[in-house]
């Protein structure tokens, strides 16, 4: 049996294919472009493997998808590959109308040409499992319950919008042409291999290169972390016992403000690696001026995932985060080789 990973060269792809990897045998198929943010490094210890393909290639490239479907016959697709980050949609949003809609669309397609030709017994097991984000939903107030499966779809950035038409796609294709695809929306991620434009690993780098660590506005927007193996857990079972059609909330149950998360990142590096100073790292904290349209919080509520999937998330955010910064003191080469010219262009832009 095979399983094909779209985006697998990112963060939470990646995650996820080498955790297949730990847990079982079947083959995987991970197909990346590779932009900026795909990095075949993150797949480095599984690449000499038998039961790994990796093929460089555009979720918009409709005979490539279409070869690699009738080559690999997958039960399953995982559908990761997007372009992901907020600011960068902000500045320009083409790529992500272009990747999120298009793409998905492409996918969709090839997707259901596909599935129409399996025999019964292959449609009756295949999925297609969507990665979308709990921003489709929009900002929370303080006072608001968290996110539910059902709340109202309100995205305020292009990224958002563009996620949220991705899953109105989806919707569409499984109630018309009766694909067996499931939804997710999971709050913000963070751990190992994680680009160093999100907050968590942005603020790493930056506080061991000693340069400032830029929150935005009062730095009182709240998110909601989730440990990028408890995702990888959760799409796990979602594939097993998910009910097709059905959509799953995803959240770590750690709602945190900015200050709060790089407050504490400041105390684990000042534990773990030290200043030359002997000052805090939280003397680096600046606040710098505010994204548009800044969603002030997102928290989701799992309850039917734990409840009917029976999954839990089980890092708390403290371990987590200490594992995360560990995992980025340990593998400079990681990020030496990240530190491309466009990571440089994009920051100095973006920061000035
Ligand atoms: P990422 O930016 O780290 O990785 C995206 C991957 O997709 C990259 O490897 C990139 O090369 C690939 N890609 C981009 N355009 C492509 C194309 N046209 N064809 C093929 N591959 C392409 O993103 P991530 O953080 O790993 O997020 C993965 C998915 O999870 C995305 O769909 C994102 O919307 C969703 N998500 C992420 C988070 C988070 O906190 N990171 C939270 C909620 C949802
Ligand atoms: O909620 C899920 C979403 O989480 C995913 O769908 C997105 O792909 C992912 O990028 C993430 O979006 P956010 O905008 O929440 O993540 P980001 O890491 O960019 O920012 C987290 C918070 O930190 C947000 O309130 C903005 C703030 N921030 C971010 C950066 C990069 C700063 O204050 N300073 C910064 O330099």
């Amino acid at each position: 049996m095979t399983i094909l990973v779209t985006g697998a060269a990112g963060f939470i792809g990646s995650n996820f294919v080498l955790n297949w990897f730990d847990q079982s045998q079947e083959v995987v198929v991970s197909l990346d472009l590779l932009t900026y943010a795909g990095n075949l490094k993150n797949l480095d210890s599984i690449k000499d493997s038998p039961f790994h393909h990796f093929v460089q290639g555009d979720i918009r490239n409709r005979s490539l998808l279409n070869l690699i479907l009738k080559k690999y016959q997958p039960r399953a697709v995982f559908h990761f590959a997007a372009e992901s980050h907020v600011d960068r949609s902000i500045h320009d949003a083409s790529h992500f109308v272009d990747t999120n809609i298009v793409g998905t669309f492409s996918l969709l397609e090839e997707v259901r040409c596909y599935f129409n030709d399996l025999d019964i017994e292959h449609q009756k097991i295949f999925r297609l499992i969507h990665i979308s984000t709990d921003e489709v939903y929009g900002s929370l107030e303080p006072y608001e319950p968290k996110f539910i499966e059902d709340s109202q779809y309100k995205p305020n950035s292009p990224y958002s919008a563009s996620k949220a038409a991705s899953d109105h796609l989806m919707r569409a294709w499984h109630g018309t042409y009766n694909l067996p695809i499931i939804t997710t929306h999971c709050s913000n991620n963070y751990g190992p291999y994680q680009f160093p434009e999100k907050l968590i690993p942005l603020m790493i780098l930056h506080a061991l290169s000693e340069k400032s660590l830029p929150i935005y506005g009062d730095g009182q927007h709240t998110r909601d972390w989730l440990y990028v193996k408890d995702h990888v857990s959760a799409l796990r079972c979602i594939l097993e016992k998910g009910i097709v059609g059905e959509i799953y909330n995803i959240g770590g149950g750690n709602e945190k403000t900015n200050l709060e998360v790089v407050t504490k990142l400041c105390e684990i590096l000042d534990e773990l690696r030290p200043r030359a100073s002997k000052k805090s790292y939280r003397s680096l904290v600046t606040f710098i001026k505010d994204r548009p349209f800044h969603d002030k919080r997102y928290a989701i509520n799992s309850a039917k995932l734990e409840k009917t999937l029976g999954w839990k998330p089980e890092e708390l955010f403290e371990t987590g985060l200490r594992k995360t910064v560990t995992w980025f003191l340990e593998n400079p080469e990681w990020l030496d080789h990240i530190l491309s010219s466009e990571y440089q262009n994009w920051t100095n832009q973006h920061y000035s």
